[in-house]
């Protein structure tokens, strides 16, 4: 590719660690993300999605640690970066949603103030924008009225709801990347493919490149420039979509496939015939 779009993250064989018992929790993994690009990562449950996007963020829980490799962040490799250099990208530069939105918001103050105190302390809004724009936002992630959700607080929204306050959050200062961490799971089909919606045109608009986590192969499919397929903290296959979904080498992936394959796939997957010779071979 002549005119490749930039490498905004790269990383070259990471693995994470718990040194208290020495076990390697995501053994080497190596991958690269343009503007632009959207990466997805499958795989079941514990197979390392979620701490290979901490790793990223530099936000590891509790005394697990990067025990191998190098994770290049705009050009920076993150070891070198500072607490200060983090919490200057954190939110601006590189934004993420996890899928358990209760956890990231204060149960004692309104959802709308803390959309717009993102908006004053890292944009520099004053206080009429920041509120004006953080209505614009609950909209923009199809929250009905607005107006009167930014006024209530965490416990008085469902799940879903809370989840679109994050995303509308995460995305409050267009970061160059964003990770979706199962951030949609939680929400019905429909506000799901919204939600999608709303990221692919960012990612359009401002060359957002997205790392999606998903359970579901059909979010993947619908979305995903390339995907990742972990098992027990390890990469079984990386390809562009197509290869993945539509020619899976190996068995553990064409596992995800046929388990998926019921619940229409195909239609996800545009300007692609279906390979049901693959999935008939499963
Ligand atoms: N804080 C932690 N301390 C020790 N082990 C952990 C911790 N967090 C996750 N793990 C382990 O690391 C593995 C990968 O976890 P995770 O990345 O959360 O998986 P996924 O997101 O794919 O479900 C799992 O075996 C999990 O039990
Ligand atoms: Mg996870």
């Amino acid at each position: 590719m002549a005119d490749a779009a930039e490498v905004l993250l790269r990383l070259d064989g990471v693995a994470v660690t718990d040194p208290l018992d020495g076990v390697e929790l995501v053994h080497p993994i190596s991958f690269t993300v343009r503007r632009g690009a959207v990466l997805g990562i499958v795989g079941e449950s514990g197979s390392g999605k979620t701490l290979t996007c901490r790793a990223v963020l530099g936000i590891l829980p509790d005394r697990l640690q990067v025990s191998a490799g190098t994770i290049e962040l705009f050009g920076r490799d993150t070891a070198t970066l500072s607490a200060k250099e983090w919490t200057a990208w954190r939110g601006t530069r590189i934004g993420a949603v996890f899928q358990d939105p209760g956890s990231y918001l204060n149960p004692s103050i309104r959802v709308g103030p803390q959309v717009a105190e993102v908006l004053r302390v890292k944009a520099g809004l004053g206080r009429r924008d920041a509120r004006r724009r953080a209505v614009e936002l609950l909209g923009a992630v199809r929250l009905p009225d607005p107006d009167f959700v930014y006024q209530q607080y965490p416990h008085e929204l469902s799940g879903g709801m809370l989840q679109r306050v994050l995303i509308a959050s995460a995305i409050a200062l267009e970061p160059e990347v964003l990770i979706a961490d199962e951030a949609t799971t939680a929400l019905d089909v429909t506000v799901q493919a919204e939600i999608l919606d709303l990221l692919i045109e960012l990612k359009e608009r401002i060359g957002l490149a997205l790392i999606v986590v998903a359970h579901d192969l059909a979010v993947v499919a619908q979305l995903c420039d390339e995907v990742l397929v972990m098992r027990d903290g390890e990469v079984v296959e990386h390809g562009t979509c197509d290869q993945v979904l539509g020619a899976p080498q190996h068995p553990y992936t064409r596992l995800l496939i046929s388990e998926h394959h019921q619940y229409g796939l195909d239609r996800f997957r545009s300007g692609v015939a279906p390979r049901t010779e693959v999935l008939d071979r499963v």
